[in-house]
C-alpha cells in the first residue's frame, strides 16, 4: 500500500521497514513498542534540502516532536540543526552533540529561571513576550541577542488545539504591540537578531506560511540587525490514503521567491529558518501492540491493545486519524472493528475501521507514530512507557529500555503513616 505523502513523489509504506520482521522485533523487545525506520527520516530531511536552492536556509528540527537521543544523533549527522522549547530538550540537544550555537530556544511563558539557564548555555533566546524582553534587558543589558516570536494573528493547523498563530492563542507578542517591544529595545540596546513565527501544525497550504511572511517583512522594517527569519512548521503530513500533504518544492518555491525580494529591500542577505518536526519523523514511526482481547459485542466489534491514550494520545487529543496495519493476518477477511487501548476511561484509536480479522495475539502496526508518540506518552494507570527501537542500516538497534516498575516507583516516598 502506499499513499501521497509529505513529498512529491509517493513514499512507499512497506511492513517491513528495510527489511525488518516486525513481528521478529516484537518478540525481541516485546510490545507495546515504538519502531522508527532511519531510512525514512533521512529522506524526509532530503526532501526538505532538496526542494530548496536558497544557500542561506537552516533546518532545525523541533525536538519535541521525537526527543530521543539516537534519533537527534542522526538527524544532527544530517547537517539538520534543533528547535528546543524546554531547557530539559537544550540539554538532550546538547548530549547529542548539538552545539549551543546550532540551538534555538523557544519558551512559552517558563520561569525566568529558566531563561537565565538557557541563557549561560548560549542558546539562541526566542522571545514570546514583552515581560520576557523587558526581563532580558533590565538584567542582560545589550549583552543577549534576541530573536522575537510574533504573532502573525492568522488561524490555521489541523485541528483548533494545534492552530496557534491567532490573537486568542497564547503564543508569541502581538504585532499590534510591535510599538511597545522597539520601546523595550531602545530603552536597553537589545540587539534582535531574528523574527519567528510558527502558526500551527497540519498546515496544508503553502499560501498561509506566504501569509505569514509577509508580516514578518513588515515587522522587519523596525529591526535593523536582523540574521535570519523563521517561519517555524506546521507542514502536514499524510496520514491517510488519499491525504494531501503540504507541497514541500511548491512551499519552498513560494517562501524563497519572496524571501529573496524582501532581502533586496532589508538590503542584505538574510538566514531563512523552518522548525520541522512532523515532517521528519512521523512518517518513520510505528506503534507496535499486541491485540489482547477482541470482544464480539452486539453490533461492532472491539479490538483491545495493550497499549492505549497513555503510550499514543493524538486519536483522543486532536481526533487524529492513524492508520492501522494488521501485521499478522494481512490476508484476513476485512471487517469493521473499534479499536481501543488498555486504559480505564474511553481510549479510542480508531473507530469502525476496516482491518483484515484481528484475533487475539495479532501484531498490529499503528503508523504516523514518529511525532509526538513517545514524546507525550505518559505513565497514566501506573502503566510503564514502551521501549523505543531504531531501524539504522538494517538493524533494529534498542534506542530506549522499556520502563519497569522500578521506574514508575523511583520518585515516590513512602512516609510512616
Ligand atoms: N516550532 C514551534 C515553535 C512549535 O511550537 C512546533 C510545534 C514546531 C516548530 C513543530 O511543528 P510541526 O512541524 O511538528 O508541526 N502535538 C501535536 C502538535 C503540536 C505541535 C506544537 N508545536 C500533534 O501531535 O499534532
Amino acid at each position: 500500500m502506499s499513499f501521497s505523502s509529505s513529498t512529491t513523489e509517493a513514499i512507499p509504506t512497506t511492513f517491513s521497514p528495510q527489511g525488518v520482521d516486525l513481528t521478529q522485533v516484537c518478540q525481541q523487545f516485546g510490545t507495546p513498542l515504538y519502531l522508527y525506520d532511519a531510512d525514512v527520516i533521512i529522506r524526509q530531511i532530503n526532501t526538505l534540502k532538496n526542494a530548496f536552492t536558497y544557500s542561506k536556509v537552516k533546518f532545525k528540527y523541533a525536538a519535541k516532536a521525537l526527543t530521543n537521543i539516537s534519533v537527534l544523533k542522526l538527524i544532527r549527522q544530517q547537517g539538520i540543526d534543533l528547535d528546543v522549547v524546554s531547557i530539559q530538550e537544550a540539554h538532550i540537544g546538547l548530549k547529542a552533540g548539538f552545539s549551543a550555537q546550532q540551538i534555538m530556544y523557544t519558551p512559552s511563558g517558563v520561569p525566568f529561571s529558566e531563561i537565565d539557564e538557557a541563557i549561560a548555555l548560549g542558546v539562541q533566546m526566542n522571545v514570546d513576550s514583552l515581560p520576557l524582553l523587558r526581563y532580558i534587558g533590565e538584567r542582560y543589558g545589550n549583552t543577549v541577542s534576541c530573536c522575537l516570536r510574533l504573532n502573525p494573528d492568522i488561524r490555521a493547523g489541523g485541528h483548533a488545539k494545534i492552530s496557534v498563530g491567532h490573537n486568542e492563542s497564547k503564543f508569541g507578542i502581538a504585532l499590534s504591540q510591535l510599538d511597545l517591544v522597539v520601546d523595550v529595545v531602545k530603552q536597553y540596546g537589545i540587539t534582535i537578531n531574528g523574527l519567528h513565527i510558527h502558526t500551527g501544525s497540519d498546515i496544508k497550504d503553502p499560501e498561509v506560511f506566504a501569509q505569514g511572511a509577509q508580516r514578518l517583512y513588515a515587522a522587519a522594517q523596525h529591526f535593523p540587525d536582523l540574521q535570519f527569519i523563521d517561519f517555524g512548521s506546521g507542514f502536514k503530513v499524510a496520514y491517510k490514503e488519499g491525504d494531501v500533504a503540504t507541497d514541500i518544492p511548491q512551499l519552498a518555491r513560494l517562501m524563497e521567491d519572496s524571501f529573496q525580494e524582501f532581502c533586496q529591500q532589508y538590503g542584505r542577505e538574510l538566514e531563512m529558518w523552518f522548525e520541522p518536526g512532523k515532517l521528519i519523523v512521523s512518517d518513520s514511526g510505528y506503534l507496535l501492540a499486541e491485540v489482547t482481547v477482541v470482544k464480539e459485542n452486539p453490533g461492532i466489534n472491539f479490538v483491545h491493545l495493550d497499549t492505549g491514550l497513555n503510550h499514543l494520545i493524538r486519536p483522543m487529543m486532536y481526533e487524529a486519524y492513524h492508520e492501522i496495519v494488521n501485521v499478522t493476518n494481512p490476508d484476513g477477511d476485512l471487517q469493521p472493528y473499534h479499536v481501543v487501548g488498555y486504559i480505564c476511561e474511553t481510549d479510542t484509536i480508531a473507530e469502525n475501521r476496516m482491518l483484515p480479522q484481528v484475533r487475539q495475539g495479532d501484531i498490529v502496526a499503528i503508523k504516523n507514530a514518529g511525532a509526538y508518540g513517545f514524546s507525550m506518552a505518559s505513565n497514566y494507570n501506573a502503566r510503564l512507557r514502551p521501549a523505543e527501537v531504531l531501524i539504522h542500516q538494517g538493524e533494529a538497534k534498542l534506542i530506549r529500555q522499556r520502563e519497569t516498575m522500578d521506574d514508575i516507583l523511583q520518585n515516590q516516598i513512602e512516609i510512616s503513616l
